[in-house]
């Protein structure tokens, strides 16, 4: 991923609702979810992270401690902070 832009927290902030996109940021890497929101089996808790990062929730929801759950996300990868 050393080719893909680097973007500020401001900038990833701008990002927290389905009409403005919907970014996230996960061990230094920014998430573009947006198409994804509507197919988390989590519902819109998803969007409690929208613009900022994921680990808070994701140490709370340890469901998402899998190697399938990181894969769906490394798909939405759009740069690094
Ligand atoms: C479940 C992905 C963010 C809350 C899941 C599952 C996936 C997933 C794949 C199903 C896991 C399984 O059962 O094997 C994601 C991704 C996220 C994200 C890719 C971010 C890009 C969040 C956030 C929250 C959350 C921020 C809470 C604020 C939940 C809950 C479930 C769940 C409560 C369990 C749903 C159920 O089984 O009833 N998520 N999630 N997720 N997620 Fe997320």
């Amino acid at each position: 991923s050393a080719s893909l832009p680097f973007f500020s927290q401001e900038e990833v902030t701008k990002h927290r609702s389905l009409e403005h996109g919907v970014w996230v940021t996960y061990k230094g890497g920014v998430y573009d979810i947006t198409e994804f929101v509507a197919m988390h089996p989590g519902g819109e808790k998803i969007l409690l992270a929208a613009g900022g990062a994921l680990e808070p929730f994701w140490s709370l929801y340890a469901v998402h401690s899998q190697e399938h759950v990181l894969e769906i996300l490394s798909e939405y990868k759009i740069g690094n902070l």
